[in-house]
């Protein structure tokens, strides 16, 4: 099954080819990258510190034809002919920002309607966890167990879920049988919006999230004491406006010097990463965990990544590549080949 993907949900405007992997069982649930072409708007929201929907929107419809005529000519030239190859037309049309969604969904639509495909809805969280399926060809296939405890964490979002699978349909196409259970998530502030946040604090352009995490690679994050919201609150919800409170009277009225800014951004992360590390081990132990996947933009952080694989021990964890971590299309493909849905919250 091969799938053109498109996710236009916020500040991102991505096409992808991807199709399922059928050469081994073990193997057979992966989805190969055939092309993923991602238009960035950062430098147009940079300007507004923010990302503004309908400045968003109108540089999708602008980019959109472009993007998608790149994935589908790389992916033709990579493996046989599309669109006649492609079996299906996917795209984000939950959660994200109104005006942008409808471009992408729009988008795809009038392919489907076009090229006489059908049209697959896919949820933009089940696209970030998705992603840890990803791979790029047979021999970086994974093979997951399960259950599996996911730390989805974005701009967006934070939240823990446990992975479920099903007992295996007999048709290899009908469907992975994935079960999704929402464990916590953030009662305000995503860990992405306060990696963001306290970068704007600190004077970085945005999205300030990456270059925090440069600036804290010269910081001491013993320097500055910063709360961790919520870390022994004993479930897995979280909170990080206080954190963001914590910064923004730090360094109100101050000069900062640039080895202070350091230290502020090396501790602000450190408590980021602190809580997103306590609760994922607990969950994973409450949950009897046989993995971890750890996905969404800020699974991009090489502190979290580290800190995280050495809290877990023994437990694998799966973080896929990064350029598959921030928003691509990629992954909304995988969600539609691998049909996960997030369950109606109950
Ligand atoms: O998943 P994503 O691309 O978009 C949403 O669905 O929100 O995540 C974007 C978020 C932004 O808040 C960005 O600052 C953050 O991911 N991010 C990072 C890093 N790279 C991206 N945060 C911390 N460290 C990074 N290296
Ligand atoms: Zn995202």
């Amino acid at each position: 099954m091969r799938i053109l993907a498109i996710e236009t949900s916020c500040d991102e405007t991505a096409a992808a080819v991807v199709e399922r992997m059928t050469n081994t069982p073990e193997t057979r649930s992966n989805v190969r990258v055939l092309s993923s072409v991602v238009a960035s708007q950062a430098d147009l929201h940079a300007r507004t510190a923010g990302v503004v929907p309908e400045i968003a929107a109108r540089a999708h419809v602008e980019a959109i034809t472009f993007v998608i005529d790149d994935a589908v000519r790389e992916a033709g030239g990579k493996r046989g002919h599309v669109p006649g190859d492609i079996d299906a037309i996917a795209a984000t049309t939950e959660p994200g920002l109104r005006p942008a969604l409808v471009i992408g969904e729009t988008a795809a639509r009038a392919l489907a309607v076009a090229w006489g495909k059908p049209f697959i809805p896919v949820n933009h969280l089940a696209g970030h966890i998705a992603a840890a399926w990803l791979v790029s060809d047979a021999q970086s296939a994974v093979s997951h167990r399960f259950p599996a405890i996911v730390l989805v964490v974005s701009g967006g979002h934070t939240q823990l879920w446990r992975l479920d699978r099903r007992p295996a349909k007999a048709s290899a196409e009908a469907g992975e049988g994935f079960q999704l259970r929402l464990l916590g998530q953030t009662r305000d502030d995503a860990a992405g919006e306060a990696f963001d946040k306290i970068a704007r604090l600190l004077g970085l352009p945005y999205p300030g999230g990456a270059a925090l995490a440069r600036l804290a690679e010269r910081g001491d994050a013993c320097e500055v004491a910063l709360p961790r919201p919520m870390i022994d609150s004993k479930d897995f919800y979280f909170s990080f406006s206080g954190l963001k409170t914590a910064v923004f009277y730090l360094v109100r009225g101050r000069k900062l010097s640039e080895q202070e800014r350091a230290d502020i951004a090396a501790s602000a992360q450190e408590a980021i990463v602190d809580v997103l590390v306590a609760k994922t081990v607990d969950a994973a132990a409450r949950e009897g965990a046989a993995e971890a996947i750890l996905t969404g933009g800020v699974a991009a952080n090489a502190r979290l990544r580290s800190r995280l694989r050495d809290a877990l021990g023994a437990l694998p964890l799966v973080v896929p590549h990064p350029q598959y971590c921030t928003d691509n299309a990629a992954m909304i493909g995988a969600a539609a080949v691998l049909k996960l849905e997030i369950p109606m919250p109950s």
